[in-house]
């Protein structure tokens, strides 16, 4: 039987609820929940976080392979995501103006703001090989574990 996206994201959620469970390290928790993301999630070549630091997107955990440290806000991807304080699903990242290619694999991506108190705090960025392969359910559900994720770290 294959599981619907939506149901993924809601194993995900459970899983995570007991990763996450007393713990209030953001960095620690962040660290779990890109592993879990990275090995839970079909079709990723990369899962993880930055966080704003003196104005800027700084490299925070993930899973795959090395990355840019450094964004500013507006620049590549990440950067539209923290300056709209919204999520953006890019189809296909060679299409996208200004886009930062850290490995060569990435043809999509998505990318989540992290707002603690409505200030952005940092950004979750999921890349794919596949075009096209992030939709509506999935800012949903990463939405939801972005949420989960700042409440209960700090
Ligand atoms: N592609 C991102 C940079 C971060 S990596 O994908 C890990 C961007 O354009 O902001």
């Amino acid at each position: 039987m294959t599981v619907s996206k939506t149901g993924l994201y809601e194993q995900l959620a459970s899983q995570r609820s007991s990763l996450l469970a007393g713990e209030r390290d953001l960095t620690a928790n962040a660290a779990n929940c890109s592993a879990l993301l990275f090995h839970s999630l079909p079709d990723l070549n990369w899962a993880g976080f930055y966080f704003v630091k003196d104005g800027e997107l700084v490299l925070g955990p993930f899973q795959g392979k090395p990355a840019c440290v450094r964004i500013r806000v507006g620049q590549g991807v990440c950067g539209a995501g923290a300056s709209k304080c919204e999520t953006v699903i890019v189809p296909n990242v060679h299409e996208f103006p200004g886009h930062i290619a850290c490995d060569s694999a990435s043809n999509s991506e998505i990318v989540v703001p992290l707002m603690k108190r409505e200030r952005l705090i940092g950004v979750l960025d999921l890349d794919s090989p596949s075009i096209g392969r992030f939709d509506a359910d999935d800012a949903d559900g990463l939405e939801k574990l972005a949420k989960i994720l700042i409440e209960v770290s700090g």
